[in-house]
């Protein structure tokens, strides 16, 4: 089934399947389905957060899925009210036993909350993990290039990802274009435009074109610029389309007409001012 995902290959060797399961607003006690399904159809990559309150999900879904561990790939990320370097090693702790893992493939800053003034710190603590092994690659998520520069300048590993929001009427290209010129790869979330982006009639007439959907375009979109994918879906057809995007391949002129979708619409927060602590 892996063979169906294309991978990516990270600044520091370790390679993410280019397509994952988001699990953003799956409740706590229908994660464990949720990811056992996507599992089961092929997906070998799954995103989740301390914030979002389902770890403990997705660790049970692949304990039961019986895979071997090195056949999934699994992000989490830490809480804004947990950075600080003594607080993200604890809070790192929390993710890893709530999981039930070793270790954690890819360990994401959830967002800079720059007036915490805590990111550098906070990544000081993510380097260390990364030395003792405990994590297999360190991240950022929502990052602005000023952030990115802040940390770059006493960072002493580059960030393996920037998790940004991207999709068709919101590319974030100034902070995709920062994060690729530093060798940090491009991971986007609300890949779909939450579903918003999938009605537009230049998405469904290449949808119609192709025999496809429109969120298999979408999504072949993205993979043709190189960006991961993290959808999410509790639709059991929709999670298997949305892996499966290998038939698919866009012209050029089709990529240009859903670059011209662009019109600034952020669905989520905005990180300059993303302050929230995620606790509950
Ligand atoms: N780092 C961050 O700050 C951050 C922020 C937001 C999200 N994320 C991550 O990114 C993941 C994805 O983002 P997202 O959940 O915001 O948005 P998304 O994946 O763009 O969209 C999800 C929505 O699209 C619908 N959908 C999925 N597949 C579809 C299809 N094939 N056809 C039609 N509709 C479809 C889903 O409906 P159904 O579920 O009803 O099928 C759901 O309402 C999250 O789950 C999370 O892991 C990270």
């Amino acid at each position: 089934m892996t063979e169906l995902i294309p991978s990516i290959t990270l600044n520091n060797d370790v390679r993410i399947p280019q397509v994952g399961f988001g699990t953003f607003q799956i409740a706590p006690d229908e994660t464990q389905q949720a990811v056992e399904s996507a599992l089961e159809v092929g997906y070998r990559h799954i995103d989740t957060a301390a914030g979002y309150y389902n770890e403990a999900g997705v660790g049970a879904a692949i304990k039961a899925a019986g895979l071997p561990r090195e056949d999934v790939f699994v992000t989490t990320k830490l809480r804004n009210g947990d950075q600080g370097y003594e607080s993200t090693l604890a809070a790192f702790e929390a993710s890893r036993a709530a999981l039930d893992l070793d270790v954690v493939d890819l360990y994401l800053i959830h967002w800079p909350s720059p007036a915490r003034g805590l990111y550098v710190e906070t990544w000081r603590a993510f380097e260390k993990l990364l030395a003792d092994g405990a994590v297999r690659a360190i991240g950022v998520s929502n990052f602005l290039p000023e952030h990115l520069a802040t940390l770059l300048k006493s960072a002493e590993v580059v960030p393996a990802v920037n998790q940004i929001e991207i999709h068709p009427t919101f590319q974030n290209t100034a902070t995709a274009a920062a994060s690729r010129d530093a060798g940090i790869a491009v991971e986007a979330y609300s890949p779909l435009g939450r579903g918003a982006d999938l009605g537009s009639e230049a998405v469904g007439d290449i949808a119609l074109a192709h025999g496809v959907t429109p969120a298999q375009v979408v999504l072949r979109w993205h993979l043709q610029k190189g960006t991961i994918v993290i959808p999410k879906s509790n639709t059991p057809e929709r999670i298997a389309a949305n892996l499966d995007l290998l038939g698919l391949d866009l012209r050029a002129e089709e990529i240009a007409r859903i670059d011209a979708l662009e019109s600034g619409n952020r669905l989520g927060a905005d990180p300059a001012t993303a302050e929230f602590s995620q606790m509950q």
